[in-house]
This record gives structure tokens, C-alpha cells and sequence, in this order.
């Protein structure tokens, strides 16, 4: 198993490029279902993420290319080989569920795997199978599998979500395009990949609209073409490479980063005292000396502070000059990096989902053990800020959310390695 050993204390300077958002990939990945001709995405991430969504399509009959020098991924579901998606795959990546809901538009039916993904609290799939009942669906789940079926085509449905779900919204967006008749989703995310995926599919032939608003309304249609489509930029890369070039006090351009849509990252960085800019090739963000500031500030669906962002930013805090209160509202039990910065040296106190950091004027290396994606990626950003060497355990975690993390903060200065674990 592979660790990363860090010798802190070089502020990041320079550019990274950033990529496309795992995120969204993803979910266009599961898009490809819903056509029998080739769907293309450019500017796709190198993940294994994204590369357990390949195989999990693979095994359901599409035909993928990826070429790495473009980053082009082309995916051809000419027909559906299979309709299950077993537990072995599904398990490996909550956002693998969201192939059933393509699976039922375009043939009627499927049998996927009730998910796994990261240790962040429950997690349950409730809202997704609640939109496709509505949509006329017949489910049952047996065994660990969703079974779902829709022999006469699922029908538009107007569906209010109770809160917020990112994945229930796309979830219900892929499979309302093939519904026939209008669906009507309320109290909709608005989070910018619901964006990039309406987009996609509208330039597949679906007609969606709304989408980044509360409110998405979608007219069925009866087949989608192919399309090609660029991934938008990760904004949750480019926040986590923001928030290390501010705990290092560097100077470092994003490139290809998207100020639109970190509006509550950049209100938190600035608060902190540190600039940021945007310029015409992204974003840049300097702190020239001088502590970091205190910030409160509780993570909401977009536009909102997200959540995949909470622990790189308490890595940041835990260096303020003062306390600051973070409250994670969207995951239970989000906060295990906490235990792991404090062998850094930092002073966190938890309560619920509550965190009072109290800053410190400096971090030391230590060993730290990754929990979940975001976590493992916080311990970088410290273990970048800290005197002395932070070996972080563990970091398959971070192989499924970061493409070349050590090399694009090498290529800024970082000392920063990847090692074999002893055996
Ligand atoms: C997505 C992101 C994840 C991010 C999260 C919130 C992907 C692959 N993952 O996850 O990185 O942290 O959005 O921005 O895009 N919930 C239910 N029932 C459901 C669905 C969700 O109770 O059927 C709950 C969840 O447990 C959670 C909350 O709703 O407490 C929000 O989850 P959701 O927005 O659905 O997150 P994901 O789509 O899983």
C-alpha cells in the first residue's frame, strides 16, 4: 500500500492545471446508457473512480476508448449487454448506483447493487427510489440488489424532494430525458455539475430546463443522440489547491479553475486574508506572510460552502491566528480527520457535528492515517504547512478523487513523495 511523505514548510508556488470534476464525469459517464450512439466527454479526469465507472459500463455492454493524451473518453452503448450492476463494482463507488436509473429509461429495467463509497455516514439511496417510483416504477430490494422495473417506459412525474440531493437530482434528471411526458424536479441541487450534466444531455437531444435553479423541468423524449461534451473544471481540485497554496503562503495560479463557482470558498479565503484573484487563464491565490485569520463558516448545498471542501479548510484554520466554528450539515460523522490533524499539533474540539478549531502558530510532521477522500487530502495540505516530515497512510483514498496530486504540488515546489509501505 502506498503513503505519501511530505517535508513541509515550502510555500506552493507556481500553476496547476486543473481538470475535469470527477464529480460530474461520473454521472455523463452513466449518460452514455441512455443513447445508442457514441457519447465523448473531453477534458476527463484519470481516476480510479473514474475508471470503476468504465469497467462498471463495460460490464453492462458499452464500448469505451479512453485517449490519454487528449483526455478523451468515447463511449458507445449501441445496445445494453446487461442489465446488472453487480455488487463487486457498485460497491467500490456510490455514484455506480447511478447507472439504474439510465438502465430503466432505456430498456425497462435493471438489477444494481445497493452502494458503498466513502465511510462519511449513512449515505442511503431513499430519494433516488422515491423518484423513480413516482415515475411509475416498480421496486424492490432484495437480497442487497435494487430490482426495477418499467415494462411500459417510465412516465413524467412532478417529484419535490424533501432536502437536497445531488445524487437524486441527477439521478432523477437522467431518467426523466427518456420518460414520456413532463417531470418536474423541486427543491432541486444546484450544484454546477447538475449543470454540466443537463447541458450535456440537452446537446444529446433531451430538453431540460432549470438546471442550477430549484426548479428543473424536463419533456420527455423518445430517443438521445451521441454529443460531445467538455467536463467542467473540479471545483472541489481547484478549492483543495487554493486552500494548500494559502497554508504554505505561496503564490500559485489555477488554471482553468472557475470563479463562478467558488463564490463560498472565496468569501472563506478572503476572510482568512488571503487574495484571490481571477485572471483571464483562472485563478490565482496568494498570502504573503502573516497569519491566517479566523473564519466560522458551516457547509449547505451549493451555492453554499460544500462539504467536500471541510476538512482541506479546517487544515487551513488549525493555522489561524483565533478560533473559528465549522458545523458539517450534510454528512454525520464528517469530521475524522480532526483526530489525525491533532497529531499535527492542532487544536480541534468536536462536538456533534460541530468543530471549534483553535489555531496554532505552527504545525510539526507527524504520521497520519487517510480516512475518507477529502480527509486524506486535508493531511497533505498540513502535512505541506508543517515543520518537519508528515507521512500520510493509506492513500489509495486519495487516488480516487486526485489525478497527479504529488506532481502537480511537486511542480510548485512541495517536497512531497509517494512511497511503497513496507510489507
Ligand atoms: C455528492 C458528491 C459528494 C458530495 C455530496 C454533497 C458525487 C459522486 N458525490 O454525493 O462528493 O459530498 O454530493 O455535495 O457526486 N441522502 C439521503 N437519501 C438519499 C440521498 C441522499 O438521505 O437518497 C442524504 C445523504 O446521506 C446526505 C445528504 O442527503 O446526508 C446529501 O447527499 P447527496 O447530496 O445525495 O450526496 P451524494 O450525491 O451522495
Amino acid at each position: 500500500m502506498d503513503r505519501i511523505v511530505i517535508t513541509g514548510g515550502a510555500p506552493l508556488k507556481g500553476t496547476i492545471p486543473i481538470y475535469g470534476a470527477k464529480n460530474s464525469a461520473l454521472k455523463l459517464q452513466a449518460a452514455a446508457l441512455l443513447s445508442a450512439d457514441p457519447l465523448i466527454l473531453e477534458n476527463m479526469p484519470d481516476l480510479a473512480d473514474t475508471r470503476f465507472m468504465t469497467q462498471l459500463l463495460t460490464t453492462l455492454g458499452v464500448e469505451i476508448t479512453w485517449i490519454k493524451e487528449t483526455r478523451t473518453l468515447r463511449m458507445h452503448a449501441a445496445e445494453i449487454g446487461s442489465t446488472i450492476a453487480p455488487y463487486d463494482q457498485v460497491r467500490k463507488m456510490r455514484a455506480s448506483f447511478n447507472v439504474l436509473g439510465p438502465l430503466l429509461a432505456r430498456v425497462g429495467h435493471a438489477t444494481v447493487s445497493l452502494p458503498g463509497g466513502c465511510a462519511i455516514g449513512a449515505r442511503p439511496v431513499d430519494l433516488h427510489l422515491k423518484a423513480f417510483e413516482a415515475m411509475g416504477a416498480d421496486i424492490v430490494i432484495e437480497q442487497g440488489y435494487v430490482k426495477a422495473a418499467a415494462l411500459r417506459g417510465l412516465k413524467g412525474a412532478e417529484i419535490e424532494f424533501p432536502f437536497v440531493s445531488v445524487g437524486a437530482t441527477e439521478h432523477a434528471m437522467l431518467a426523466a430525458t427518456l420518460a414520456q411526458g413532463d417531470t418536474i424536479l423541486k427543491n432541486a441541487a444546484r450544484e454546477p455539475e447538475i449543470v454540466d450534466l443537463a447541458d450535456c444531455l440537452n446537446a444529446m437531444g433531451a430538453r431540460i430546463e432549470g438546471a442550477g435553479t430549484g426548479e428543473i423541468r424536463i419533456k420527455g423524449v423518445t430517443s438521445l443522440s451521441g454529443a460531445t461534451h467538455a467536463v467542467v473544471p473540479d471545483r472541489i481540485e481547484t478549492g483543495t489547491f487554493a486552500l494548500a497554496a494559502a497554508a504554505t503562503g505561496g503564490n500559485v495560479l489555477l488554471q482553468g479553475a472557475r470563479f463562478d463557482h467558488l463564490q463560498a470558498l472565496i468569501k472563506l479565503l478572503r476572510g482568512a486574508g488571503v487574495e484571490v484573484d481571477a485572471e483571464a487563464r483562472g485563478l490565482r491565490i496568494k498570502r504573503n506572510g502573516g497569519r491566517i485569520q479566523p473564519v466560522n463558516f458551516e457547509t449547505e448545498p451549493y451555492p453554499g460552502f460544500p462539504t467536500d471542501l471541510q476538512a482541506q479548510a479546517m487544515a487551513l484554520l488549525c493555522l489561524a491566528d483565533g478560533q473559528s466554528r465549522i458545523r458539517e450539515t450534510i454528512f454525520e460523522n464528517r469530521f475524522m480527520h480532526a483526530p489525525e490533524l491533532a497529531r499535527l499539533g492542532a487544536q480541534i474540539a468536536v462536538h456533534g457535528n460541530e468543530a471549534v478549531v483553535t489555531g496554532v502558530e505552527t504545525l510539526k510532521g507527524a504520521p497520519v492515517m487517510a480516512t475518507d477522500l477529502r480527509a486524506s487530502v486535508s493531511l497533505v495540505i498540513a502535512g505541506l504547512a508543517a515543520e518537519g516530515e508528515t507521512i500520510v497512510n493509506r492513500v489509495y483514498h486519495l487516488d480516487r478523487g486526485f489525478e497527479k496530486l504529488e506532481a502537480k504540488l511537486a511542480g510548485c515546489g512541495a517536497q512531497i513523495e509517494r512511497q511503497r509501505e513496507e510489507q
